[in-house]
């Protein structure tokens, strides 16, 4: 047999600072999509993910939690592995930076530049953005309202100063510049290589800073061990570490590298396009033959991210709706390579009319029809007319059209690709009306054709959809009858006409549950499930009645002194995940006691808004969880003249705790 053509895949390797969101589940769903698709056509497909764990971030964050770096990692390393496992991802290999395997590797690379002249030990000042671990150039950073900004995340810089050592960047400059131009594919896509030439490379390259003092959580410089090696030169290592670079077992290194495609975020293109063929052009070493920068998944505007705390996490909606759901959904909505917002309405939206609508209908219908005109066999084919002629090229037609998209990594443009011949299916029974053909002798022979060609076409859709959605595909041949591994395979959709007659079909559960998107949202958004329905004009009515029952002084003073309210200060707030609604505030309630509140609020107030407000708590309701969150509170606001909350604040002078009477 000949070998197999081999495809090396990463991911980043993430930071786990925090548990990974949906952005991360983004990349690593697509990097899984790939791979199983190379696999599918027949190539020896390797794919790496991991985590980088080291840095001053990570210590911090350690330190807060009260536990040692390496017991914090291994906790969110171990989630993180768990919630690949629930997105079905199949990588080949996991790797941590904290790994020996990675650390003694990356401390003989960093030696290695150092004795070929290509680091130096000098000194460091500039600004560092610590939740990044970046320094910035001042022609960097942003003004934000007067204020240097890290560009990336938002927040303030500071100076800083070091003994550190540096790479010398500058002195391949001019050979990464001819690189990129001479190689249009390297930097995908082409806009991000223009970026990187025109703002980085052409300006000239500053040298970069390799390792730090200032923390400890790091690989020691094996020669000058107050070191530790930063975190750039340590991270993009991995992608060759993990295949055993510099060791006595370089097999796969030998086998795999270079690496056909890095896929990164769009704001990490710089670190693999520029520093990373550096290192291994001074290594000695080929470049990946692709470095692929995709969008965001924006929240809102913004991007969604860690230190943003504005995340959507995937558990939820995987428990609720299912994976392939969630994966439909991420490599369908957007343009790999465009940012697009990532909302609860458009995955529901795309699961009632995709998933429910076109695939799920045309699977039940068919395997119903098959049922019911021939007791559940699918059969033989008689007489085609221009009708079949079409659907036939279009179904022999579809794999090359998927696998120019898929090299393409434009997942979105191949699933609708895919979607086209779900259509077509869909057209096609309402031109043939099956429910006329069986009334007549005559009919027969054109709806045997019929049910044979949509059985035989869902069997291709099932084989095409396999990469994006790992567990619709057994389903559909469950139900299909369809139990030969070879009419599962990419050669058995080449050509048309593969499925045997009599096959028994068996119909099952709908393939996907259809949404009730309003009552989905409001479950989302963390509402308690909706009662049945007052009318709007009821509701209003209702509230009116309650206001002039106050007005009019129902309440008696009894009442009213049951009621504590106290004054709080937000000292922090976020978002609560997978809620529109709800702000989560930590409150001061004073004594140097906190409380945490929920307030559907979110929609009027940004989070870093609510922080340093004094406002109005009623401070003895029973606790509640809402969205998943206890909520010890209740904050008081009132409607302003558009209908938009806003919140009773209080006067300075006020302390946190103060009873209000
Ligand atoms: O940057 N939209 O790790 P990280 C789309 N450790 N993709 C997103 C995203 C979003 N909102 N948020 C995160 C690091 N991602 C380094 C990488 S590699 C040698 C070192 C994805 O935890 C996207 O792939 O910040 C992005 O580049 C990556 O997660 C950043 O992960």
């Amino acid at each position: 047999m000949p070998e197999k053509k081999k495809f090396y895949i990463t991911t980043p390797i993430y930071y786990p600072s925090g548990n990974m969101h949906i952005g991360h589940t983004y990349t690593t769903v697509a990097a899984d999509t790939m791979t199983r698709f190379k696999k599918l056509t027949g190539y020896d497909a390797y794919f790496l993910t991991g985590t980088d764990e080291h840095g001053q971030k990570i210590e911090t964050k350690a330190a807060e939690a009260g536990v040692t770096p390496q017991q914090f990692v291994d906790k969110i390393v171990g989630e993180t592995q768990e919630l690949w496992k629930l997105m079905n991802i199949d990588y080949d290999d996991f790797i941590r930076t904290t790994q020996p395997r990675h650390e003694k590797i990356v401390q003989k690379i960093f030696r290695q530049f150092y004795e070929q002249g290509d680091i130096y030990k000098s000194e460091y000042e500039g600004m560092y953005c610590t939740p990044c671990e970046s320094f910035w150039t001042p022609s960097q950073l942003v003004d934000k309202d007067g204020v240097k900004v890290c560009p990336d995340c938002g927040r303030p810089c500071q100076p800083m100063k070091e003994e550190a050592y540096f790479f010398r960047m500058s002195k391949y400059q001019d050979w990464l510049i001819d690189y990129i131009e001479t190689h249009p594919d390297f930097i995908q896509p082409p806009s991000r290589a223009n970026e990187m030439l025109n703002n980085f490379l052409k300006p000239g390259l500053q040298d970069l800073c390799v390792s730090r003092t200032s923390f400890k959580w790091g690989i020691p410089v094996d020669f000058d061990p107050k070191h530790v090696v930063y975190v750039w030169i340590d991270a993009l290592s991995n992608y060759i570490t993990a295949l055993g670079y510099g060791t006595d077992h370089d097999e796969k290194f030998q086998k795999y590298w270079p690496a056909n495609v890095h896929l990164v975020g769009k704001e990490i293109v710089r670190f693999h396009t520029i520093y990373w063929p550096i290192m291994l052009h001074a290594l000695g070493l080929p470049l990946p033959k692709q470095v692929f920068g995709h969008g965001w998944l924006l929240f809102g505007n913004d991007k969604m991210s860690k230190s943003k705390s504005n995340i959507v996490y995937p558990a939820p909606i995987v428990e609720r709706y299912g994976v392939d759901t969630l994966r439909y959904y991420l490599m369908r909505e957007m343009p790999f390579g465009a940012d697009g917002n990532y909302t609860n309405e458009a995955l529901l939206t795309r699961m009632n009319a995709d998933l429910v609508n076109d695939l799920g209908n045309l699977v039940s219908r068919t395997v119903a029809m098959i049922e019911k005109y021939f007791g559940g066999e699918v059969p033989a084919p008689g007489p085609a007319d221009e009708s079949d002629r079409t659907l036939i090229e279009r179904f022999e037609a579809l794999p090359a059209l998927v696998e120019e998209q898929m090299d393409a990594l434009q997942f979105s443009i191949a699933l609708s690709e895919i979607w086209k011949l779900i259509g077509d299916c869909n057209r096609y029974i309402d031109i043939n009306q099956p429910w006329v053909l069986c009334k007549s002798e005559k009919g027969l022979p054109r709806l045997k054709t019929v049910m044979y060609t949509l059985a035989e076409c869902i069997r291709a859709v099932a084989v095409h959809i396999g990469p994006t959605m790992p567990s619709t595909p057994e389903k559909i041949f469950a139900q299909l009858g369809v139990t030969d591994p070879e009419l599962k395979t990419w050669e058995s959709v080449q050509k048309f006409g593969q499925l045997k007659p009599g096959t028994k079909v068996c119909k099952g559960e709908a393939l996907f549950p259809r949404a009730d998107i309003k009552k989905e949202l409001a479950f989302l958004s963390g509402e308690p499930e909706e009662k049945p329905e007052a009318k709007p004009q009821k509701k209003q009515e209702k509230k009116v009645e309650k206001k002039a029952e106050v007005l009019a002084g129902v309440a008696t003073f009894d009442d009213f002194v049951k009621i504590k309210l106290i004054a709080a200060k937000v000292i922090a707030c976020e978002k609560v995940p997978n809620s529109e609604k709800l702000l989560k505030e930590t409150l001061d309630v004073g004594n140097g006691q906190t409380r945490t509140v929920c307030s559907g609020i979110a929609k009027y107030y940004a989070p870093e808004e609510m922080v340093g407000k004094t406002v109005v708590l009623v401070a003895n309701l029973a606790p509640r969880k809402m969205a998943g969150v206890l909520s010890e509170g209740m904050l008081l606001c009132a409607e302003d003249a558009e209908g938009k909350l806003k919140l009773l604040t209080v006067e300075d002078g006020i302390a946190p705790g103060s009873e209000i009477s």
